[in-house]
C-alpha cells in the first residue's frame, strides 16, 4: 500500500535519505533525476516533445559536469585513498559506457530505449545508493571540528 504523498508523483524523485546535505551535489542529483525522468517521459517533466535523443546528451553534458565537481569534493574530504579510487572509477565507468552508447547510436545500432534507460538507471540512481550515499559520513567527520 503505497499512500502518495504531495509532490511525489515522479517515479524517480530522489528520496530524502539520498540527500546528503551538501547543497551543489544535492543540486545536481535532483537535475539528473529530473533528466531521468524527462527520458522517461513522465508528464510533469515537458509539455513539449523532446527527442530522446537531445535529452540523452543533455544528459551525458550533465553527467560530465557533475562528476568534475563531484570529484573535486571527493579530494577534499577524509575518503579513504582506496574508496577514493574507487568511486572515481565507476564514474570513469559510467562516461565510458555513455560515450560507447553514443558510438553505437551513431553507427545505427538498434537498442531499445528501455535499455538505454536501464543503463542511465544504472548511472543516476544506482550510483547515487551505491558511491555517492556514502560521502555523507565523510563530509560530516571532515566539517566536524
Ligand atoms: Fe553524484
Ligand atoms: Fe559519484
Amino acid at each position: 500500500m503505497n499512500s502518495e504523498r504531495g509532490q511525489s508523483t515522479s517515479e524517480q524523485t530522489m528520496n530524502h535519505d539520498l540527500l546528503l546535505g551538501l547543497p551543489e551535489i544535492d543540486s545536481e542529483h535532483r537535475a539528473l533525476f529530473a533528466q531521468l525522468d524527462r527520458l522517461i517521459g513522465k508528464p510533469q517533466s515537458h509539455s513539449v516533445a523532446e527527442p530522446f535523443s537531445e535529452i540523452l546528451s543533455q544528459l551525458g553534458r550533465q553527467i560530465d559536469a557533475h562528476f568534475v565537481s563531484e570529484e573535486s569534493l571527493l579530494k577534499a574530504c577524509d575518503m579513504p585513498p582506496e574508496e577514493l579510487a574507487e568511486h572515481m572509477s565507476a564514474h570513469e565507468e559510467i562516461l565510458e559506457q555513455y560515450t560507447r552508447l553514443n558510438l553505437d547510436l551513431m553507427a545505427g545500432k538498434a537498442i531499445g530505449q528501455q535499455s538505454i534507460l536501464k543503463m542511465v538507471r544504472g548511472w543516476i540512481v544506482d550510483h547515487v545508493h551505491q558511491y555517492d550515499s556514502r560521502i555523507r559520513q565523510y563530509v560530516s567527520l571532515s566539517e566536524e571540528q
